[in-house]
């Protein structure tokens, strides 16, 4: 993919997952990447692991005080920014009358309030160079579907859906040269699926349940969300922003046959 060579990333959650596949990912294309996450000791062995000259980084991404600590960072060290994966999230899933409004407040604050807090200093360094940067924010299927035992973690990434659009709109208006997208995925197969393993016993088993949703008959792999990540950083995306990339293998597409003629 086109012009990652030397650019400058900084991808949230990047401990685990989603996060640490697309720091190996981007780095591996040439990019020197800041692998942020609230657990510093996983980040900075993702960022020793890395391909180029990367570092760990330890961002709450809730904390305002935090995001400007690495910005800091990025432009001290970095010399600035082209690329930023917001990629930390936290879900749980709760019976929506007895949900506990601490659950609702982590997922807002981390979810929504992260996200928005990443675009917005992530614009205030871009902006400063004037190269092409781009922000992708990872949302859900559940950011643009409801869900009926997940109300809290669909509430936030809905907002998350359009706050990028209209970081999207905002950045255009303003002639930044700032593309900023999210994406969508089903179920990915990483630690945030453990509690629903354990709940069931078994990942086979979970796993086994969650492809019968989906009608390409899988889960996803942090790979498949890395690729798409990749292309829309890529100068090759350069005319697609504010842009939901749907990566669910059909969940979406409408519903299954329920009866068949005859
Ligand atoms: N796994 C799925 O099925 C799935 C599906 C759709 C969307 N997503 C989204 O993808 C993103 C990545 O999730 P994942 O599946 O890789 O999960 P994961 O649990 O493997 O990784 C999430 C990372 O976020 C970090 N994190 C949590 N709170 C943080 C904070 N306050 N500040 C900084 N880092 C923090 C964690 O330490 C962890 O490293 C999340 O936004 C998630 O909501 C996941």
């Amino acid at each position: 993919m086109a012009g990652f060579d030397g650019k400058v990333a900084i991808v949230t959650g990047g401990a685990s997952g989603i996060g640490r596949e697309t720091a190996v990912r981007l780095a591996a294309e040439g990019c020197r990447v800041i692998v942020a996450d609230i657990n510093s000791d996983q980040a900075t062995e993702t960022a020793a692991a890395l391909a180029t000259n990367s570092i760990g980084f330890n961002l709450d991404v809730a904390s305002e005080q935090s995001w400007d600590d690495i910005m800091t960072c990025a432009e001290n060290i970095f010399g600035g920014l082209d690329i930023l994966v917001n990629s930390a999230g936290v879900g749980f899933a709760d019976n929506f009358e007895d949900m506990p409004l601490e659950n609702w407040n982590a997922m807002i604050s981390v979810n929504l309030t992260g996200s928005f807090l990443g675009c917005q200093k992530a614009v205030g360094l871009m902006k400063k160079t004037g190269n092409p940067a781009t922000i992708i924010n990872i949302s859900s299927v559940m950011g643009l579907v409801g869900g009926e035992d997940i109300v809290g973690y669909s509430a936030s990434k809905g907002g998350v859906t359009l706050l990028t659009r209209s970081v999207a709109l905002y950045c255009a208006g303003k002639g930044y040269s700032i593309r900023c997208n999210s994406i969508h995925p089903t179920y990915v197969d990483t630690a945030m699926l453990n509690p629903i393993a354990e709940a069931l016993g078994s990942r086979e088993v979970m796993l086994a349940g969650m492809a019968a949703e989906i009608p390409l008959g899988r889960v996803a792999t942090p790979s498949d969300i890395a690729t798409a990540i990749l292309f829309l950083c890529s100068a090759d995306a350069g005319m697609i922003t504010g842009h939901q990339m749907v990566i669910d293998g059909g969940q979406l597409a409408g519903l299954p046959a329920q009866h068949s003629p005859g």
